[in-house]
C-alpha cells in the first residue's frame, strides 16, 4: 500500500482527505494535537518548529505528500503578515526540499485567489497571477518555492466546500447552519468561485498523484456560480427556505480582507492530464448532502480534542 503524509489533518481538506485516502493507502495526518479516533496514524507537531520537517518526513517515511497546512484564513494572514509568509511560502519551501532529497512525491494546495478575480474569461495556468493582500501574495510564493525546491512536485489550486471538525470551517456549513436554524443570512451575489466538494477534490488529489503530474494546475470545481447562488442551491437541496438568504454586495458585508470578484478557474489542464471530467456543483452538493444524511457531520466531529503521538515539542 502506498504510503501517503498529509499535513494540516485536522484541517477541512486535511481531514476529509486523510480519512477518504485511509480507505485505501496508508496514511499518517500532521496536526496539532487535536484529533483523537481516526482511522489513520497520527503525528502531533508544530511544522514551523526548527528540525520538524525532517522529523516528520523520517517518522511517516511517506511515498507521497499531501500538503494541506497553511494560514488559510484571510483576516488573519493581514493581522500577522510574518506568520502568513513563515506558514505559507517559507513552509512549502522547505518541504518540497526535504521531499526532493528523499523522493517523496509532492503535492502542494494553493488558492483560487492567486488572481485579482477582474478577468470575465476563465482564468488558465497561463495566465500571470496578480495576488491582492497578504494571503494569496504568500500562497503565491509558496507555489513559487515549492516548484523551484522540486520541479517534479505538483501545486493545486483549489477551492471547496465540505464538513469540518469545528463545523463552521466552510462556506456550505455557514449556509446549511444558518438555514438549518432558521435564521437569516447573506449571500454575495458580485463574488463568483468554482467550488469543489472536499470528497471529489480528495479524489482528484489522489488521482494526480497516481499518474504522477507535475507542475501548475486547477483543480477547483468544473462550473462558477456565486456565493449567493451557491447557496440557493444548498437551500433547495436541503429543502430550506431560501429566502432567508439575503442577496447582497461583498461591500456591505463586514469582511474586511479583500476578496477577488470573478474566479473563475479553467480546468481543462487537469482534466485533459487525469483523462476525466472535475466535478462540478451539482454532484458535490448531492455527495455533501448524502454525507449529512449518513450522520457523516457527527463523526467528523467526534474526532476533535484528544492524543496523538507527539514527535516535537
Ligand atoms: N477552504 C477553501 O475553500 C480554500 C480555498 C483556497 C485554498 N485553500 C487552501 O487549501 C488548504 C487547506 O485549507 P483548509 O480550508 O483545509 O484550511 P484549515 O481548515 O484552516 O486547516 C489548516 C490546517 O493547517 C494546520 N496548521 C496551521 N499551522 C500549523 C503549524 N504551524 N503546524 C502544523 N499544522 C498547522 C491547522 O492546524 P490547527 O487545526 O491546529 O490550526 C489545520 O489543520 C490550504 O493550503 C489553503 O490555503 C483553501
Amino acid at each position: 500500500m502506498t504510503r501517503i503524509l498529509v499535513t494540516g489533518a485536522s484541517g477541512l481538506l486535511g481531514l476529509n482527505l486523510a480519512l477518504s485516502a485511509s480507505e485505501r493507502h496508508t496514511v499518517t495526518g500532521v496536526d496539532r494535537c487535536k484529533l483523537s479516533g481516526v482511522p489513520f496514524d497520527l503525528i502531533c507537531a508544530n511544522l514551523l518548529d526548527r528540525g520538524t520537517v525532517d522529523r516528520v518526513l523520517d517518522t511517516a517515511r511517506p511515498d507521497w505528500l499531501i500538503h494541506c497546512a497553511a494560514l488559510a484564513n484571510l483576516e488573519a494572514c493581514e493581522a500577522d503578515p510574518d506568520l502568513a509568509r513563515r506558514l505559507n511560502a517559507d513552509l512549502p519551501g522547505g518541504l518540497a526540499a526535504a521531499c526532493a532529497r528523499r523522493g517523496v512525491k509532492m503535492v502542494h494546495i494553493s488558492t483560487d485567489s492567486v488572481f485579482d478575480g477582474t478577468k470575465e474569461e476563465p482564468y488558465t495556468e497561463a495566465d500571470a497571477p496578480s495576488p491582492v493582500g497578504m494571503y494569496p501574495v504568500t500562497k503565491l510564493e509558496g507555489e513559487q518555492n515549492v516548484l523551484a525546491a522540486d520541479p517534479k512536485a505538483a501545486v493545486a489550486r483549489v477551492n471547496f466546500f465540505g464538513w469540518s471538525l469545528g463545523g463552521k470551517r466552510s462556506i456550505s456549513e455557514f449556509f446549511f447552519n444558518n438555514l438549518s436554524a432558521g435564521k437569516r443570512c447573506n449571500g454575495f451575489t458580485d463574488v463568483w468561485f468554482c467550488p469543489i466538494f472536499v470528497g471529489d477534490l480528495a479524489d482528484t488529489l489522489l488521482r494526480m498523484l497516481e499518474k504522477g503530474l507535475s507542475g501548475l494546475y486547477h483543480a477547483t470545481g468544473s462550473d462558477a456560480l456565486t456565493k449567493y447562488e451557491f447557496g440557493v442551491r444548498l437551500a433547495r437541496r436541503f429543502g430550506f427556505d431560501e429566502t432567508l438568504i439575503d442577496p447582497i454586495s461583498v461591500g456591505q458585508s463586514e469582511l474586511t480582507a479583500r476578496r477577488s470578484p470573478i474566479l473563475r478557474l479553467s480546468v481543462h489542464k487537469l482534466s485533459t492530464a487525469l483523462g476525466m471530467e472535475i466535478p462540478g456543483v451539482s454532484t458535490g452538493l448531492d455527495r455533501f448532502y448524502t454525507q449529512f444524511q449518513q450522520g457523516y457531520p457527527q463523526k467528523i466531529r467526534s474526532y476533535a480534542q484528544g492524543e496523538s503521538t507527539q514527535v516535537n515539542k
